[in-house]
């Protein structure tokens, strides 16, 4: 789908969108479409008591004559519309113009007295809302009906003030991009996107002036990265670690932001194999790298002015006759050995020398890590929020205040020394399980933390919501790209210029 600007004046033909206020009031393009209609607006409100205006609420109005059809969209109580409200908006139009058929359609865009944002706000947030809702992944559907396939061409926001509309919509279009390559490489099945596979697309974001490396196996050996490499030790797939560094930083060698992610491109748990029931969700156990691939996409695409490092942690979890043993001991690149108890908690042994290496090689001012790591953080969060664990108060809040205000609900759940003394181990220095079933997300956590030197570090446990089983206002069903833009509005807030 393509996103248009214009002034409302250009737009003729095609679908007309104008919003209604709670109550059914009438914005200024409500009214102008209700007058050159004779009066089919305020009629069709009259005849629909359901339809009141309410937010993302739709009503068509077919057969008019002039605008083929009309679209009326509830815009809420004024007060509350802000631009989070406005994306909201943004994706329940495309979803509708979608549902009725519409191919070419105009969505008009007024200033509301009394609420939060401008009317060129209002447009670049419901142009970002109606984008993200609009993406599908459908590279392996190849008999699908014309008539099943969305309709909806292009969306032309109207509004007088479409030249800073457009322009205010400029850097979220590249997010937008960053989150589409982060639910596409979500989306593709495991036998595509293997290690190998995924480190060779991360190669194509050097064209946007990403430096990219990509380390293979006898080079994380001599780096003694055991711990990863013993995950993937039983996959016919090679495993990968991918550096991706953004110099965007007036200053280039000014210490970077680190983002580090758990890239298992499946998790069938390893011998600790898991049930059958399900187990297909684990194609996206790469979620939290592909956060950082797109992350990195965006803030490139944006130019941002800050230097990062992101490093993807490459592997696939495979039982056979190589692969790792409950009661192994690797020895990680910190020096530190793993007594792994369980080899379905494999997340934080790839996390624990990608933190590691990012810490020796980058020195970065702090360190966030995203993980699919554990079912627990389900129990705790549910689908809707992720958890957040923090070394530094300062750190955890400024991710949760960029979570939210971009749409994108974080948890802090808390560390404890008490958790931490659950991982010592009898025969190693850490075991990568407690052996009990309470607080499973907490204690992936401290497992990560004994891999933390003394830099402000944020862990987020995105197990929850990487993946949607239904639609949300800016999220088709399927992969959600969680955490691209709390943490793209988390660089721009606080570590640029
Ligand atoms: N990838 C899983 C966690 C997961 C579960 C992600 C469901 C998304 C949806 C992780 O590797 C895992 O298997 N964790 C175990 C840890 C346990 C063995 C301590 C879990 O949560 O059961
Ligand atoms: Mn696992
Ligand atoms: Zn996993």
């Amino acid at each position: 789908m393509h996103i248009r600007f214009a002034q409302p004046s250009q737009v003729s033909g095609g679908t007309v969108a104008v919003g209604i206020l709670a109550e059914g009031r009438l914005t200024p393009s409500a009214e102008a479409v209700d007058s050159a209609t004779g009066g089919a607006v305020k009629r069709a409100l009259a005849a629909n008591p359901r339809f009141k205006g309410e937010r993302e609420q739709c009503m068509a109005l077919f057969g008019l004559g002039g605008p083929e059809t009309i679209v009326l969209v509830g815009l809420g109580k004024p007060e509350a519309l802000d631009a989070l409200a406005m994306e909201r908006v943004g994706g329940a139009v495309q979803a509708y113009l979608n549902q009725i058929g519409a191919g070419v359609a105009a969505l008009r865009i007024d200033a509301v007295d009394g609420a939060k944002v401008t009317a060129k706000e209002a447009a670049a947030a419901a142009a970002e809302g109606a984008l993200l809702r609009s993406y599908r992944f459908d590279r392996y559907r190849t008999k699908e009906k014309p008539e099943a396939k969305p309709t909806l061409d292009t969306l032309t926001v109207a509004t007088d003030a479409a030249a800073d509309a457009e322009a205010a919509f400029a850097d979220r279009a590249k997010v937008v991009e960053g989150v589409f390559f982060t639910r596409d490489l979500a989306s593709e099945p495991p036998n595509v996107l293997f290690p190998d596979d995924f480190a060779e697309r991360c190669r194509a974001l050097a064209e946007l002036g990403i430096e990219v490396e990509v380390l293979d196996e006898p080079r994380m050996r001599e780096l003694g990265m055991n711990a990863l490499l013993g995950v993937g030790q039983g996959s016919v797939h090679d495993s990968r670690l991918v550096v991706l560094q953004w110099k965007g930083a007036d200053d280039p060698d000014a210490a970077p932001l680190a983002f580090v992610g758990k890239g298992v491109t499946f998790d069938t748990g390893g011998i600790s194999i898991k049930p059958s029931a399900g187990m297909e969700d684990m194609k996206w156990d790469m979620g939290g790298a592909g956060v950082v691939a797109g992350l990195f996409k965006a803030l490139a695409g944006r130019k941002a002015k800050v230097n990062a490092v992101g490093i993807l942690g490459l592997v696939e979890n495979m039982p056979s006759g190589s692969a790792q043993r409950p009661s192994d001991i690797v020895t990680s690149m910190s020096g530190q050995t793993i007594e792994v108890l369980n080899t379905d908690a494999e997340g934080r042994l790839v996390l624990a020398d990608a933190l590691w290496y990012v810490q020796d090689r980058f020195k970065p001012k702090l360190v966030v890590d995203l993980a699919t790591l554990t079912g627990a953080v389900i129990v705790a969060l549910g689908q809707e929020f992720a958890g957040v664990f923090a070394t530094d108060e300062d750190l955890a809040g400024r991710i949760i205040g960029s979570g939210k205000a971009v749409g994108e609900k974080i948890w802090q759940l808390p560390l404890d020394e008490a958790f931490d003394k659950q991982i010592d181990s009898d025969i190693a220095d850490v075991k990568n399980i407690a052996g009990n079933r309470w607080a499973g997300a907490i204690i992936g956590g401290q497992f990560l933390k004994r891999f933390v030197k003394d830099v402000p570090w944020a862990h987020i446990d995105i197990a929850g919501v990487t993946w949607a089983e239904k639609d949300k206002p800016v999220v088709p069903k399927g992969a959600t790209g969680f955490g691209v833009r709390a943490l793209d509005r988390f660089v721009a807030a606080h570590h640029e210029g």
